[in-house]
């Protein structure tokens, strides 16, 4: 069962993130980040820019590798992830671009008929993925259908890094990084798999919002089921997940998990 800490803010959920990574790569310099896209992660990669900023953290070392890429979309297409994750993260943390992975690179943008190179490119992401010592910290958005990463419902809790189809809900959710254009939102994509996520040491999943609050319930509360891929997280032994007070409105055991929270000691870190 994920460890769930209610906080007031995106802010507040960004400086516990910050403050975990933060003493990772210190006691690791050459830690292995797991990285999202999307809205949610944003604050905490601002948070931990400045951490590292203010304390000198040598970042040098470090290694990404993003949760996800579109398929189709050129590489260098604005909202294209690999573009994504060089604005957000590699950018303002001072990363070292050539560390730092997206799914489709290998595949440079060519368009989704091009099975022949498609087909390997899960498999040889895994495989980066383990010859960098596997991930030390993924970081997590969800979908407002339980998603995480791209598996939409319905994917294997064992899947790698694989193609998949991205349903209707997900690309209306993304249409606005798209001129609010759900057409101009590609219809495929390629993943890490719930299986190669749930191979990351700690997952931190972060959600905000009322519009989260039912797949956080089934996330959290509900049964394990491919489903609710991000359920899989109940399975992991070391996931933390930090929603806001909207998103977390769905949950019953809402003030056991505060006094939990509030009871930890401090050393424990998250
Ligand atoms: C992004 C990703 C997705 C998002 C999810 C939530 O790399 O894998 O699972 O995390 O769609 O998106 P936001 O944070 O924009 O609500």
């Amino acid at each position: 069962m994920p460890e769930i800490i209610i906080v007031k803010n995106e802010a507040e959920a960004g400086e516990i993130y910050a403050r975990c990574v933060a003493d990772l790569i210190k006691s690791k310099p050459n830690a292995v980040l797991g990285l999202a896209t999307g809205s949610s992660p944003l604050a905490a990669y601002q948070a931990l820019a400045k951490v590292i900023d203010a304390e000198g953290i040598d970042v040098s070392q470090v290694q990404g590798f993003a949760l996800d890429e579109y398929l189709g979309l050129p590489l260098d297409h604005p909202e294209s992830y690999h573009s994504t994750i060089n604005r957000t993260v590699t950018a303002p943390l001072g990363l070292d671009p050539a560390k730092v992975h997206v799914p489709g690179d290998a595949l440079g943008g060519c368009p989704l008929e091009d099975g022949e190179r498609i087909a390997d490119a899960g498999a040889a992401y895994d495989a980066a993925i383990e010859a960098a010592g596997g991930i030390d910290v993924q970081i997590l958005g969800i979908g407002t259908d339980g998603h995480v990463g791209f598996n939409e419902p319905g994917s294997s809790l064992a899947s790698g890094t694989r193609v998949k189809t991205l349903v209707e809900q997900t690309r209306a959710d993304n249409a606005r990084f798209f001129d609010d254009d759900i057409n101009q939102v590609p219809t495929h994509c390629i993943t890490q798999g719930i299986g190669t996520i749930m191979r990351a040491r700690h997952l931190v999943l972060l959600a905000f919002g009322k519009g989260k609050a039912e797949a956080i319930r089934q996330t959290c509360e509900g049964g394990i089921s491919a489903f609710c891929p991000a359920s899989a997280l109940q399975m992991h032994p070391h996931a933390t997940i930090i929603v806001d007070e909207a998103a977390a409105s769905k949950l019953s055991h809402k003030d056991y998990y505060e006094y939990a929270y509030a009871h930890k000691p401090a050393w424990q870190g998250i």
